[in-house]
């Protein structure tokens, strides 16, 4: 079906993606090639129909209505399965809480994110940035995705717990996350639900891993409820965070399940997208010969600090544009909760609503040449020109990422330090294409280290 809607401002064009076959209509395309479907969509309409099995989802397509979405969090709220499946696992944060409770727990973690707070973090960020550089060796292929999986754990480790955090306790998020988010992954896209209830190994390990995780995290907590104090880290601010309007906290179950939310949150994105960005510098000679003349310009012969960040515009950019190819979080979604306009469409409660910065990030309206690699178009001159709610690779609205902050400053630190030493270059025959899992991720990634 085609046809104009007309909302109160403008007609928008509202369709159904073509291809869905009966009874499972576009769940196997979702499935095979969800990337190069959905990039397909925005040809079809401004608002596009999906049936995924019996269930029906849109994914808005055009900027203003995306914006339309995630700022009215009340009828656009987060739920639906997918969010259903991610609760026994995250419990209840800021990732799977309601928008009631949502406005609450925002303001008791927010402080935890303050700037203030983040120049304190980033002298960890500093020291592992350094340090993870200084691991290589010239000529040995590197896994740049295992490598930046593993920074972005030590870092956001040590941020929650404080630098004093027992090298077993990084060594345990290390060994059972991955194996977490593997396993919400798979729960999130198994239409039958009952893939996590076969006795295979995989989902052995899944649950062994999640319940070693539960119980370090809780472990932590425990500890530090003993010790008063402000360690200036995460949990430190979680710990002492109080309700601005009723002067409540969190209680210990919730200072958990944050826990346990901004390790899922914060780990696998960071690294993603740090990888993309080493991988497409790896490919363009020429932004890599100016990052490195920013980064020994401003650094000299020191690693980078904090106050760099600041002076690191080109650095900046090209994660900002890495983030536009390739963002980590490639679709996340919402559930309506009462009988709402969209496009000038009635959706019923409980719709299900797509959002993909993938797709808004290659639409060709929005940036020109969407495939290419440049930088440059993040100059504060050209910038101007991109379109509002065109760039999402952080959301928006309420439920904008809290880590925002956090990750620019964790990935500019670490672009920096690693050009500051070496030249990554790719092996040849290498096939990267993204693999569109929890995360937008480049699988594993070979990479020579020549010191520069
Ligand atoms: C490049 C890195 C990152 C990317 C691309 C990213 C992306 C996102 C996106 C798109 C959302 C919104 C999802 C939605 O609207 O449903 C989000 C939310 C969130 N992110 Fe990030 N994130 C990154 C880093 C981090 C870091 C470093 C942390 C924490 C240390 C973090 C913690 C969170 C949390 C807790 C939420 C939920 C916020 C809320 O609902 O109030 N993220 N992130």
């Amino acid at each position: 079906m085609t046809g104009t809607q007309h909302g109160a401002a403008r007609a928008w064009r509202v369709s159904t993606a073509p291809g869905g076959l009966p009874l499972i209509g576009h769940a196997l395309l979702m499935g095979r090639r969800p990337l190069e479907f959905l990039a397909s969509l925005p040809a079809h309409g401004d608002l596009v129909e999906l049936r995924l099995g019996p269930g029906r989802a849109y994914l808005p397509c055009h900027p203003d209505l995306i914006q339309q979405v995630l700022v009215n969090a009340r009828v656009f709220d987060t739920g639906g399965p997918v969010k259903e499946k991610a609760r026994p696992i995250l419990g209840n944060g800021l990732i799977t809480s309601d928008w009631a409770d949502h406005r609450r727990q925002r303001r008791l973690v927010q402080p935890a994110f303050h700037p203030t707070r983040i120049a304190g973090y980033a002298e960890v960020m500093s020291e592992e940035c350094e340090a993870q550089s200084r691991t290589w060796e010239s000529g040995r292929p590197v896994d740049v995705s295992n490598a930046m999986q593993a920074l972005t754990t030590r870092v956001t480790a040590r941020a929650l717990f404080s630098t004093e955090v027992a090298p077993e306790a990084v060594a345990e998020i290390q060994h059972c996350l991955p194996l977490v988010v593997q396993g919400a992954y798979r729960r999130a896209i198994d239409p039958t639900g009952l893939l996590a209830k076969l006795p295979t190994a995989a989902n052995r390990d899944f649950e062994q891993a999640l319940t070693r995780l539960h119980r370090l995290i809780d472990r932590i907590v425990d500890d530090r409820r003993r010790i008063a104090g402000d360690r200036g880290d995460l949990l430190s601010a979680l710990l002492t965070a109080q309700d601005t309007e009723t002067g409540g906290h969190l209680t210990d179950q919730e200072i958990h399940d944050q826990v346990m939310t901004l390790l899922l949150a914060g780990i696998e994105t960071t690294a993603s997208a740090l990888t993309w960005a080493l991988h497409l510098l790896g490919e363009n000679p020429e932004a890599e010969a100016r990052l490195h003349a920013e980064v020994d310009q401003v650094l000299g012969q020191r690693p980078p600090r904090y106050a760099d960040v600041a002076q690191l515009d080109y650095t900046r950019m090209v994660f900002t544009e890495a983030l536009r190819l390739y963002p980590p979080a490639w679709l996340y979604t919402r559930t309506t909760t009462e009988t709402t306009e969209l496009a000038g469409r009635q959706l019923p409660p409980k719709s299900d609503i797509l959002i993909s910065p993938y797709v808004l990030h290659r639409n060709a309206e929005l940036f020109p040449e969407p495939e290419s690699f440049t930088p440059d178009r993040w100059r504060p001159e050209r910038s101007k020109d991109v379109a509002r709610g065109a760039y999402l690779p952080f959301g928006g609205g309420s439920r904008k990422c809290i880590g925002d902050v956090f990750g620019m400053t964790e990935a500019t630190l670490a672009l920096a330090a690693i050009a500051a030493r070496w030249r990554l270059r790719p092996v040849p025959g290498t096939a990267v294409r993204p693999k569109a899992h929890m995360s937008l991720s480049a699988g594993p990634l070979p990479m020579v280290p020549e010191p520069r």
